[in-house]
């Protein structure tokens, strides 16, 4: 797939439906009791694996449209035992979040992933739900993942690192935990599992740096509706906030203050974001975010924002080589751990087409120059979020970008070229069929 530049992006798009909470509303659905109505679920591989596992357990869940779900909650200790293992593909939300749950069925699972999820630490769920008294099995810390469900107790832990996946595993496995179970997070990350199991009528205790949840009895959700998806969003307005003269708006995207650190960023660094129409969507702020192209330069990102910018960390790079002076990333070794080595990625490939960007052991430093990358090739090395990199690089380039391995982008926004598609027309080149 080849991006070519464009002088300018203006228009108005929205997004599917965000990926962390599309994946938590399937898996609190089949918890619940009674029909859970989804809306504005966000389609994409990683969160139809989600739907396909909940399948595997027992769990009716009809597609009405696109973006519609209804699932037929099998109640919280409801879950069957499959025949096989159960398919997490790429989605480590799904394989971390399914791990905390099934501590608490009746049974013997095995989950299984794809090559890069299987490349995953997975010791970091594995290893506190075995203190709650889940018997669960790693290989060598990674996937296949064997999890027999048994009786839990409440345990209070503080996980290694920020992880809204590790604390959503242990929050989940103690909805079946006598006592009460409590993660302490000195850096917060997103809380959308507290959020929803609020709303299904779970007691979260929430505190300024920690979050407990009582055993509970039942759980009923009724209807959820999903906001556009942050993480899809960043990619338009990166590309708005540095290709020349453009002025753009994402309608209905969620606005969870522990996602939206990369606009805190970007206003740092002499962004212009406006944000209309401030609502809240299934529980979860939400709004229209504009993005005009200003003069940006650089910032520094401390390890006490990393968790709310984690996923745009690629693209506020990008941003960066756009900036005037220099941007450095600490604190983010995390992304060493992604669906790809997400540090040594984006270095790469951002150099290859003409970024002065370096990798650190848990960050990066870019030198920026205000002016359009050269352009070239950008490898997505199986990374939807490097495939989204590639393209915005494209549009902002001054040569074009080709993207090879482009259909990444599946994993959570399959329909992103079509959107892109729709803000620019000229800037899309399919390769000719073979
Ligand atoms: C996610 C949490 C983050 C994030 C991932 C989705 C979630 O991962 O990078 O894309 O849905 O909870 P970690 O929990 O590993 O930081």
């Amino acid at each position: 797939m080849r991006i070519e530049p464009v002088p300018v992006l203006e228009g108005h798009v929205a997004v599917p439906g965000d990926k962390s909470i599309s994946h938590r509303a399937v898996l609190v659905g089949a918890l619940c009791d009674g029909e859970t109505r989804v809306a504005g679920f966000g389609r994409s591989a990683d969160t139809e694996a989600t739907i396909e596992a909940a399948r595997a357990l027992g769990v009716e869940v009809e597609e009405q449209d696109v973006d519609t779900l209804t699932i037929h909650g099998a109640g919280l200790r409801g879950l069957t035992e499959p025949s096989g293992p159960i398919e997490c593909r790429n989605a480590g939300t799904l394989m971390r979040l399914l791990a905390g749950i099934l501590s608490g069925q009746r049974g013997r699972f095995e989950l299984v992933g794809d090559e890069s999820l299987s490349a995953r630490p997975m010791e970091r769920v594995a290893e506190p739900l075995r203190r709650m008294g889940s018997r669960v099995q790693t290989m060598d810390g990674h996937a296949p993942l064997v999890v027999e469900g048994a009786s839990l107790s409440a345990i209070d832990y503080e996980p290694p690192v920020p992880s809204a996946q590790v604390k959503s595993a242990i929050l989940l496995a103690g909805l079946f935990a006598t006592g009460k179970t409590t993660v302490v997070e000195p850096i917060p990350t997103r809380d959308h599992t507290e959020r929803l199991l609020e709303r299904a009528g779970a007691r979260v205790t929430r505190r300024p740096r920690s979050v407990s949840i009582d055993a509970a009895e039942r759980l009923t959700l009724d209807k959820i509706e999903i906001p556009g998806d942050f993480s899809s969003a960043a990619p338009f307005l990166v590309a708005a906030a540095i290709v020349p003269g453009s002025r753009l708006t994402v309608h209905g995207v969620g606005l969870n203050p522990r996602r939206i650190g990369l606009l805190d960023v970007l206003e740092r660094m002499g962004a212009r974001v406006a944000i209309y129409n401030r609502r809240l969507v299934g529980g979860e702020p939400a709004g229209d975010v504009e993005m005009r192209t200003s003069e940006l330069v650089g910032a520094t990102v401390l390890a006490a924002e990393v968790p709310s910018l984690i996923d745009e960390l690629p693209l506020l790079a990008l941003a960066a080589c756009h900036s005037r002076g220099e941007t450095v990333v600490r604190g983010a070794g995390e992304l060493r751990l992604k669906e790809s080595d997400r540090i040594e990625g984006v270095v790469e490939e951002l150099r290859r087409i003409g970024g002065h960007i370096r990798a650190t052991r848990d960050g990066f430093r870019v030198k920026g120059v205000p002016t359009r990358l050269r352009g070239g090739i950008v490898d997505s090395r199986g990374d939807h979020r490097l495939a989204m990199l590639g393209a915005v690089a494209g549009v902002s380039s001054s040569e074009g970008v080709e993207i090879r391995g482009a259909n990444a982008v599946e994993a959570s926004f399959p329909g992103f070229f079509e959107v892109l598609k729709q803000l620019a027309p000229d800037a899309l080149h399919y390769p000719p069929a073979t």
